[in-house]
């Protein structure tokens, strides 16, 4: 089968049309195909808020046409009314802070009488702008990859998380053009199983040889094959250089460096956090335990369990081999190299 071009787009996931947002519902996927319309800021808070849309740059954009939704009638009150109710639909994925704080940046610089227009050529900028850094991500990332590479990725961090081809999945479907990618290997990322549901899809979608491996499998693949690199996306890096991910990110880095695997983070520059120090200052999304001990409805631990459901978790910056971001690639990971390369 012939390489399928990198801006190519087979999902059509998010789509403004002025008025509304339509969006395509990813608790459903793979198996149904089905999209849910947002007409209002509100709506936008909702569907964020309960995974219709996610990951941290797909919630930064959904953000921003939300902020266009509530400017429709010009009313800078309802821009600033509509604004906390997006800002509390997810606590980790600092991309949603940062679309809030440039639209209204964007709200309180002209006169209210064009603040729908402006508010509208804004967040499609900043979904522009977004499919854009995948692209240059992409192109760096795929740059660090040895020819013939197997790589393990969690959780999803492609084109469903993104406006284009997506962070982590971005390098590797870079890296596949390239010839550098062999295999990839997609954890499932218990307990939503983006790894299984979402990521895989995309990789199958693309002509990518995967094969899906359960969370508790990466370390024995580590030892037992030839594993290349792990390349994980982020919802935020600290001013230091820490990043957090998906719930067992943390424990991939770890493995990796025992077996001297080289861990990369792809994540454009709207994710990094400078006003956080460092990952532990982080707030960490803790979800309904529901999700834990049931799937798809069905319970899988006794009835009264009790059980944790952490969303996210923090990787050391020292167990980081790069950050690649559209800027740039920060290696060796730290402060001072990540504000050298977000200021070039
Ligand atoms: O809870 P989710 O599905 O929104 O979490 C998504 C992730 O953790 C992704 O790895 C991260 O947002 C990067 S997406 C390009």
């Amino acid at each position: 089968m012939a390489k399928k071009p990198l801006h190519e787009d087979p999902i059509k996931h998010i789509v403004w049309k002025g008025d509304r947002l339509i969006v395509l519902d990813q608790r459903y996927l793979p198996r149904t195909v089905k999209y849910a319309t947002c007409r209002s800021a509100a709506d936008v808070a909702k569907a964020t808020k309960d995974m219709v849309l996610r990951g941290a740059p797909l919630i930064g954009c959904a953000a921003a046409y939300g902020m266009a939704l509530a400017a429709r009638r010009n009313r800078l009150s309802e821009v600033l009314k509509a604004e906390p109710v997006l800002r509390r639909a997810r606590p980790t994925a600092v991309n949603l802070m940062h679309a809030l704080d440039h639209m209204l940046a964007v709200a309180k610089a002209g006169p209210e009488k064009t603040l729908s227009k402006r508010m509208a050529a804004a967040a499609v900028k900043y979904y522009e702008d977004d499919l854009g850094f995948n692209a240059r991500m992409a192109a760096l990332g795929a740059a660090l990859l040895r020819r013939g590479s197997n790589v393990i990725t969690h959780c999803n961090a492609g084109a469903l998380a993104t406006a284009g081809i997506g962070t982590a999945v971005g390098m590797i479907r870079g890296g596949w053009l390239a010839g550098k990618v062999k295999h990839v290997y997609p954890c499932e990322t218990r307990p939503y199983l983006q790894g299984a549901r979402l990521t895989l899809w995309e990789l199958m979608m693309a002509g990518i040889p995967a094969t899906l491996i359960t969370d508790n499998m990466a370390a024995h693949l580590m030892k037992t094959r030839k594993i290349d690199a792990v390349i994980v996306g982020s919802d935020r890096i600290a001013a230091n250089g820490d990043v957090c991910n998906k719930i067992g990110t943390y424990g991939l880095a770890i493995l990796a460096r025992h077996h001297r695997i080289p861990f990369y983070v792809v994540a454009p520059s709207t994710t990094v956090d400078l006003s956080t120090k460092h990952g532990d200052l982080i707030p960490i999304e803790e979800r309904s335990i529901q999700e834990v001990v049931e799937i798809f409805g069905a319970k899988i631990a006794p009835k009264g369990a009790k059980a944790h459901h952490f969303g996210f978790d923090v990787t050391p910056h020292a167990l980081v081999t790069a950050i690649v971001t559209e800027k740039g690639v920060v290696s060796p990971v730290n402060g001072a190299n990540l504000r050298k390369v977000l200021n070039s």
